[in-house]
C-alpha cells in the first residue's frame, strides 16, 4: 500500500487535497500530520476522517524525534508539505512562529525523508516569494529572483531554498510549487474572502487596505489541487512549478463582487440601500503591502498540460453559497 504524508491537511488547501486524493486513491494510505493551531480544523475533513485508509496524527512538523519515528513507522512514498503559518499580518506582529514552523519544520520534514526511500517531496510554497510586481510588468517566471516582502513571504522562500539544497546535497527527489492566492470554501475567517463575508453577515462594513487597489491572481482551490496531484506524480525532479490563473482582480473589485453575490443569495433578504462608503471601509494599509503578485505559469501548462478549469465568477458564487450555509464563522 502506498503511503502518503500531507502535513497540514487540517487547514484551508491541505484538507481539500486531502479530500482529492481520497477520491481517486483508494488503495493508498493517507498521513495527515497536523499541530491543529488556530487555522486548524479537523471539522474540514468530517466527511472523510472514518475512512479506513486515513489516519490523523496532532503533531508539530517542527518536532524532530516524533516525525522521525513517525516517517519511520509509515514509510511514505511521497510527502507533501502544506504545514505552515500563512497570515502574512500575524508574521508583521510575530514572526517568531512563521521560522519554526515554515523554516525549522521543512527542515525535519526534508530530514526526516532521507531516512526513507521516498519518490517525491512537494513543497507548498507561495507567489510571495518572489515580491511585488510592478503594474504592467510580466509576470514572475519561476527563476525570476526572491524578493520577499514581509517575514511571512522571506519564511516561506527560505523553506524552498532549504528543499532546493537538499535536492543538490543529498539528492533527495522533489519539486516546489508556487501558487497564488486561493480560494474556495473551507478557508479560515481571517483571510480576504471568507472576512468580508462573515463582515457583511455581521452587519459591519467590509474592510479593504489602503486604497483597494492592491492585485491578486486568483485561484480556486480544486484546480490548485489537481496542479498539485500533477506535479507529485508527473513533475521533472528537482522543479519549480508556478501555478496561477493570469486572472488579476483588485481587492476592490473582489468586494464589490462579494457584495453583490451576497445581496443576492442572502436568505436575510436584508434590504442594503447604504451607498458604497458605508458598505467598504478602507483601514490603515499593512506594513510592506506588496501592490502586485503575478506568475507565469507555462511551465506547468506546457509540461504537465495543467490548465485552470473553473472560471472566478462560478468558482465566487459556489463559495459564497458554502458561506451562507454554514451560518457565521470562526473569527
Ligand atoms: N491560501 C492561499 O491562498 C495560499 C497561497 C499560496 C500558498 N499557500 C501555502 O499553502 C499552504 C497551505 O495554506 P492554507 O491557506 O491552507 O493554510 P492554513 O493556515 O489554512 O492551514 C495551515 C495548516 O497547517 C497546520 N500547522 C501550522 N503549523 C503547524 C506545525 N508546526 N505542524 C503541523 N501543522 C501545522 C495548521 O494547524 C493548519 O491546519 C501554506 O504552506 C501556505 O504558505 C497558501
Amino acid at each position: 500500500m502506498e503511503v502518503y504524508i500531507v502535513t497540514g491537511g487540517a487547514g484551508f488547501i491541505g484538507s481539500h487535497f486531502i479530500r482529492h486524493l481520497m477520491k481517486k486513491n483508494k488503495e493508498s494510505l493517507i498521513i495527515n500530520i497536523d499541530k491543529l493551531t488556530y487555522a486548524g480544523n479537523l471539522k474540514n475533513l468530517e466527511d472523510i476522517q472514518a475512512e479506513r485508509n486515513y489516519v490523523f496524527i496532532h503533531e508539530d512538523i517542527s518536532n524532530a524525534e516524533a516525525i522521525k519515528q513517525i516517517f519511520a513507522k509509515f514509510s511514505p512514498a511521497y510527502v507533501v508539505n502544506f504545514a505552515a503559518e500563512s497570515h502574512v499580518d500575524r508574521s508583521i506582529a510575530d514572526a517568531v512562529p512563521f521560522i519554526t514552523t515554515n523554516i525549522a519544520g521543512t527542515q525535519v520534514l526534508l530530514q526526516a525523508s532521507l531516512s526513507c526511500n521516498i519518490r517525491k517531496y512537494v513543497q507548498i510554497s507561495t507567489d510571495e516569494v518572489y515580491g511585488p510586481l510592478e503594474p504592467g510588468a510580466e509576470p514572475f517566471k519561476e527563476d525570476s529572483s526572491l524578493k520577499p516582502s514581509s517575514p511571512y513571504a522571506a519564511s516561506k522562500g527560505a523553506a524552498d531554498l532549504l528543499v532546493h539544497s537538499y535536492n543538490k546535497t543529498f539528492g533527495l527527489p522533489m519539486n516546489i510549487i508556487r501558487s497564488s492566492n486561493n480560494y474556495g470554501t473551507h478557508q479560515y475567517s481571517e483571510k480576504l474572502i471568507p472576512l468580508l463575508i462573515r463582515n457583511y453577515r455581521l452587519g459591519k462594513p467590509l474592510p479593504l487596505y489602503g486604497d483597494g487597489t492592491n492585485t491578486r491572481e486568483w485561484l480556486h482551490v480544486k484546480d490548485y489541487c489537481r496542479a498539485i496531484d500533477m506535479v507529485l506524480h508527473e513533475g521533472r525532479n528537482g522543479e519549480v512549478y508556478n501555478v496561477g490563473t493570469g486572472d488579476e482582480r483588485q481587492n476592490l473589485e473582489i468586494a464589490e463582487l462579494l457584495l453583490a453575490l451576497l445581496m443576492e443569495l442572502s436568505k436575510e433578504k436584508r434590504v442594503l440601500t447604504k451607498a458604497r462608503a458605508e458598505l467598504i471601509e478602507f483601514v490603515e494599509d499593512r506594513k510592506g503591502h506588496d501592490k502586485r503578485y503575478a506568475s507565469n505559469w507555462d511551465k506547468i501548462k506546457k509540461e504537465l498540460g495543467w490548465m485552470p478549469r473553473l472560471h472566478f465568477d462560478e468558482g465566487l458564487r459556489e463559495t459564497v453559497e458554502w458561506y451562507l450555509e454554514r451560518g457565521l464563522l470562526k473569527v
